[in-house]
């Protein structure tokens, strides 16, 4: 099946029970046994639920995968990979990961005896130099938020295989749609199913993808464990999003092309960052590994961090909002809102400036985007 076709069908058989086309949303806890010990396949919704095993069946094959194990969040499943390692493992983890990420790894899972090491995963050779005797995983965020900054996954694949390092990609940015890790020689894919992926505003979901049995049973095993599993009805509206994955990041990526050319022609505006851009530091990397280049902007205007809150306080139909990857375009200032829990000098080191301004351009009319940032422009 093409990735097109794969999006509305796979994983979705009528229901076995009814014939129902849409899987029915079973909101449901528990299930009756018919005897001792025979059940028809579920026992209890934290371990497993007939609406969330569609999800991971269309999931895990829109990645190209064997195995989906889905969460209650993007972070819930950040922090089950986390759960594979034990005090003293170390993890090499690209430096401009969205902000939770870093949180929970500095300030939660250091308590636990793991550590790590930040660095510019676009360029493979600081990653290879940063692996210690004790690292079990690489960790590569690819474009990363909010800076955008590319990584070749193939290069990092070679590396992990040649030191025998697990390697994961949050590849929430990308989507299958636009990328597939796993295709790269990434032994985990993961996404906040949150953002593209159900596409409307509506979860907060995350998923984590693998062809490898074993790794697949772990997760199933953390998943049913500690429990942070997705409700029946946030996997059947996921379910109901990803219907139109493509459709929708075809215009996410036209729109974003669109209004990226339009900033970087714009004298109010000092750099645009847009993977789509010939000016992108790994353009030709993107080019290569990536069917598109996604929905995501961010830019830097003339006069800092006063021109941009004029811009963000300024717009009319772009939503100042924290998240990503809906069909409405959403306007987001990364220092005080996804990663003001980033220690300011850190920020700083890694390029995130309080006068950087994150977009994520949605499915609207392109022209209209363009005509709301132009009258919040003029007031800059
Ligand atoms: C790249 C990336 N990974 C992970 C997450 C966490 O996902 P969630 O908000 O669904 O927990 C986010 C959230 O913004 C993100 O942007």
């Amino acid at each position: 099946m093409k990735f097109d076709t794969k999006v509305v069908r796979s994983g979705i058989a009528p229901d076995p029970t009814t014939g129902a086309i849409v899987p029915p949303v079973y909101q449901t806890a528990t299930y009756v046994l018919e005897e001792v010990g025979k059940d028809k396949g579920f026992d209890y919704t934290r371990a497993s639920n007939p609406t969330r095993a569609v999800l991971e069946a269309n999931l895990a094959d829109l990645d190209g995968g064997k195995y989906g194990t889905c969460f209650a969040s993007g972070m819930a499943a950040v922090d089950s990979v986390m759960k594979l390692f034990k005090s003293g493992d170390h993890i090499v983890c690209s430096d401009d990961v969205y902000g939770g990420v870093s949180r929970i790894y500095n300030t939660l899972l250091v308590n636990y005896g793991l550590s790590f090491t930040y660095v510019n995963s676009s360029n493979s050779q600081e990653v290879e130099d940063a692996l210690q005797e004790n690292t079990k995983l690489i960790w590569i965020e690819t474009p990363t938020n909010p800076l955008l900054k590319v990584t070749d996954l193939d290069a990092i694949g070679k590396i992990a295989k040649k030191h025998g390092v697990l390697y994961g990609v949050d590849s929430t940015f990308s989507t299958p749609a636009l990328l597939r890790p796993l295709e790269y020689g990434a032994d985990i894919t993961m996404h906040s199913t949150t953002k593209y992926l159900s596409g409307h505003n509506q979860i907060i979901g995350g998923v984590l993808i693998t062809n490898d049995e074993s790794l697949n049973e772990r997760f199933k095993y953390i998943q049913k464990s500690v429990g942070a599993v997705p409700s029946p009805f946030d996997c059947w509206l996921t379910l109901l999003g990803l219907k139109t994955l493509s459709l929708r990041m075809q215009r996410h990526c036209e729109n974003a092309q669109a209004i990226a050319e339009y900033l970087e022609a714009h004298n109010k505006i000092a750099s645009v960052t847009y993977p789509g851009l010939p000016s992108h530091p790994q353009y030709s990397i993107a080019k290569e590994q990536m069917s598109g280049y996604s929905g995501m902007i961010s830019m830097g205007l003339n006069g800092g961090l006063a021109a941009g809150k004029t811009l963000m306080n300024g717009v009319t139909l772009c939503s100042l909002a924290e998240s990503l990857g809906a069909v409405e375009t959403m306007i987001t200032h990364p220092a005080t809102m996804t990663h003001a829990e980033v220690p300011k000098d850190e920020r700083e080191a890694r390029g995130l400036t309080d006068g950087l301004v994150r977009l994520s351009v949605g499915i609207e009319d392109a022209e209209d985007i363009i005509k709301d940032l132009e009258q919040a422009l003029e007031k800059v």
